[in-house]
């Protein structure tokens, strides 16, 4: 079967006792017990749920993996995995991560005694030295959420295989149609589905795809044990959204382009970065790992910080706003919004200047959105 049919029909099988082409939302706590112990696959919803059941089944698929387990947003799917380690235990993380994956390994773990060690994934020399120092898993974002930078999965996936690490790859700016980190050797891969698999910025949700079973075992003890478990209701409308995945991920791309084209020409722009530009500095890894380069575009003005916040202020279309991956276009200002946790001088290491404005491009009529930009720098 090929992704849209795949988007459609696995685990959306229609309703055995209504022929409701979808199925129902189970909203409900618990189930009743034929006899104590005795039931029917489900004893309690924060253990399991059978819209859960069917999201992980598509979404295990569309990532091309045996097991997925989904939980209540990408966060709690990362504390998930980071609740498997022991006390002790190290983590090699990408130097350049979402700002709450940052606070999480930073600000929590950290106190558990999880060491949280970060380098720069782009550089495998780097990545090779870091194995000396014995982690358990090493964490990447590939494109990473702000700057698009892209590692190389499959090498990295190989040089920790040799040592006996665990490769987990958060898969959410590629989505599965772009992207398949375990058919490029990643153990695991997790997404925050409140991005591109729900694509309608009304669900927080997160999801694990591992081809290790022992690993899924302790993913669904962790869900149940630290209570982690979404609600049905947003589980059943990130199966709706994923239905539409393929179609929302071309366009998504197609106006990103334009959007990224038109920007690299402004003149009152010093810097683009979208991994689908021949002059991104991973373009060649880029292109032979990925199917596509998606929806998200960042940028330098050559403006001051108070000349930015101005600007992307004023849009009109362009909502200021967190997030990304719905079918709206936002923008976003990283130093003060979705990054803020991080401090300032280890943002400015690696790159991410108080001027970066991340765009998550819509899917909205591609001169619209250029005309929003380009008015509001006239005005
Ligand atoms: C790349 C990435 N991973 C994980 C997360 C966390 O996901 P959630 O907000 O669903 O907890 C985010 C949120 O923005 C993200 O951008």
């Amino acid at each position: 079967m090929h992704f849209s049919t795949k988007a459609i029909h696995v685990g959306q099988k229609p309703d055995p006792t209504t022929g409701a082409i979808t199925p129902p939302i189970y909203m409900t706590s618990t189930y009743v017990q034929e006899s104590p112990g005795q039931t029917k696959g489900y004893d309690y919803t924060r253990a399991g749920n059978p819209n859960f059941t069917n999201l992980e089944d598509t979404l295990a698929s569309l990532e091309n993996g045996k097991y997925a387990t989904v939980f209540a947003s990408g966060l709690s799917a990362i504390t998930a995995l980071i609740s498997t380690l022991k006390k002790g235990s190290k983590v090699l993380g990408g130097d350049d991560l979402y700002g709450g994956t940052y606070r999480l390994f930073n600000n929590v773990f950290k106190q558990f005694g999880v060491e949280f060690i970060t380098i720069d994934t782009q550089d495998l020399d780097a990545v090779k030295q870091s194995f000396k120092l014995k982690p358990d898993f090493i964490y990447i974002e590939s494109p990473t959420n702000p700057l698009l930078r892209i590692s190389d999965i499959s090498a990295i996936s190989e040089l920790a295989k040799k040592q006996g690490v665990l490769s987990v790859v958060d898969n959410t700016f590629a989505s599965p149609y772009f992207q398949n980190p375990l058919i490029l050797g990643a153990d695991v891969v997790l997404h925050s589905s409140t991005k591109y698999l729900g694509g309608h910025s009304d669900v927080i949700g997160g999801v694990v795809v591992t081809n290790n079973l022992q690993l899924k075992k302790k993913l669904d003890f962790a869900r149940k044990s630290i209570g982690l478990n979404p609600s049905p209701f947003d589980v059943w409308l990130i199966s709706r959204g994923v239905k539409t995945l393929e179609v929302r991920m071309q366009k998504h791309e197609k106006n990103a382009f334009a959007i990224a084209k038109f920007l690299q020409k402004h003149p009152k722009v010093k810097n683009v970065f979208y991994p689908g530009l021949p002059e991104h500095v991973n373009y060649n890894i880029a292109k032979k790992q990925m199917k596509g380069f998606g929806g998200i575009v960042s940028v330098e003005f050559d403006l001051n910080i108070k000349q930015t916040k101005q600007l992307i202020s004023s849009f009109k279309i362009f909502s200021l706003a967190e997030s990304l991956g719905g079918v709206e276009s936002l923008v976003d200002h990283p130093a003060s919004m979705t990054h803020a946790s991080i401090p300032k001088s280890e943002r400015e290491k690696v790159g991410l200047k108080d001027g970066l404005v991340r765009f998550s491009v819509g899917i909205e009529d591609e001169k619209d959105l250029i005309n929003d930009i380009d008015s509001a720098f006239k005005s």
